[in-house]
């Protein structure tokens, strides 16, 4: 009779700190994950995660998840973004491929590796949300000045993100005209259905219209390849303060402007070389910067 009187007032008194623990805000140093369950997490880095964040974290060709940097990117907010992060775009070649559980076991064994201590619970999907990152101050990203002294904003994409962003579609527009001529294309018909506004948004400005919009486009943005503070995407800063790097931005900029000028004239045959220029001004950076040591993938030597 005693044993199971004070087994109940056992399982009150522990539903009366659980709630109360529910509305507490906890740091994640505050033992929020069980040891067990970074084991688990362990087993899948090591099986998924490694190649592009390494063996210690300190990061490949995907950035470290230990130490300052990550810290600094994770600054206040609760872990429930950490998992989903992990959940919805990890492993980067296959995404969704990860349960909440695991995604959650990988979480503990972050943790783990930064040295926060384990505990004797495990971390759960209802107590995420009120786990933070402590709040920690940005040391690298300091914002740039134009010449009216207005500060710019930060950085909002890696080096990678960017390129795909901008330098990607706008080279390929410039590429096509090796393919096609943009002053004899046809007026671009309308899939029915269903509606698709990229499509769309394609017909809208054809032929050399295009062309003039993707030089700008080119020319304007190479610039933000010197913003300070950007990373590139294993987490290294972009060079912008090296002087090759400074050339091969100027070096786009020129190909650009050149571009705009002759797409201007609508004059098919002096445009032709511009895809080869533009090519080489691409392709000079990327052979330092960005494929040394193999192929385009040999993300750890990038930015180095
Ligand atoms: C093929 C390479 C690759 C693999 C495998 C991979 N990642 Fe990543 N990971 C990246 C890249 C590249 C980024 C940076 C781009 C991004 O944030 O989406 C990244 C970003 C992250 C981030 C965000 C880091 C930050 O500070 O914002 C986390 C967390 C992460 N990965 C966890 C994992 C986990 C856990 C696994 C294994 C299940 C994994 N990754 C597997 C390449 C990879
Ligand atoms: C000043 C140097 C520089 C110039 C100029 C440059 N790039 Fe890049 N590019 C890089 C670096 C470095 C990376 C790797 C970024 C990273 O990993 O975060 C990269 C990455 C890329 C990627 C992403 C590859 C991936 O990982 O998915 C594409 C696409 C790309 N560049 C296209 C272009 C095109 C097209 C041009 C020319 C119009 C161009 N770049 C000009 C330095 C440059």
């Amino acid at each position: 009779m005693m044993r199971i009187i004070s087994l109940c007032f056992f399982v009150l008194a522990a539903a009366l700190t659980l709630s109360v623990q529910a509305a507490q805000v906890r740091s994640i140093s505050e033992r929020v994950y069980s040891a067990g369950q970074a084991t688990r997490g362990q087993e899948l880095y090591k099986a998924q995660c490694t190649e592009c964040h390494g063996n210690a974290m300190e990061g490949v060709s995907g950035p470290p998840l230990v130490g300052e940097d990550f810290l600094a990117n994770w600054s206040a907010r609760p872990l429930t973004n950490l998992v989903d992060k992990i959940q919805k775009t990890m492993p980067f070649t296959s995404p969704g491929s990860l349960s909440r559980t695991q995604s959650i076991d990988l979480v503990a064994y972050i943790l783990q590796t930064g040295k926060f201590p384990a505990g004797p619970t495990e971390l759960s999907e209802g107590s995420l949300a009120q786990v933070t990152f402590p709040t920690a101050a940005r040391t690298t990203a300091t914002p740039a000045l134009t010449s009216t002294g207005t500060s710019l904003p930060s950085p909002e994409g890696n080096l990678a993100e960017l390129m795909r962003a901008i330098a990607f579609p706008n080279a390929n527009i410039i590429f096509n005209t090796q393919l096609k001529d943009p002053g004899a294309q046809a007026k671009k018909e309308l899939a029915k259905a269903p509606f698709d506004y990229v499509e769309w948004g394609a017909t809208v400005y054809p032929g050399w219209l295009a062309i003039d919009q993707a030089a700008v486009a080119l020319a304007e943005s190479a610039p933000l390849l010197l913003t300070p503070g950007r990373k590139c995407q294993n987490g290294r800063p972009v060079p912008v303060d090296r002087a090759d790097w400074k050339q091969y931005v100027a070096a786009l900029v020129d190909v650009g402007k050149l571009a705009h000028q002759l797409s201007q004239k609508r004059d098919y045959d002096a445009f032709l070389e511009i895809s080869e220029k533009l090519n080489d001004a691409c392709a000079n950076c990327h052979k330092v910067y960005r494929d040394k040591g193999g192929a385009e993938g040999s993300g750890a030597t990038r930015c180095q």
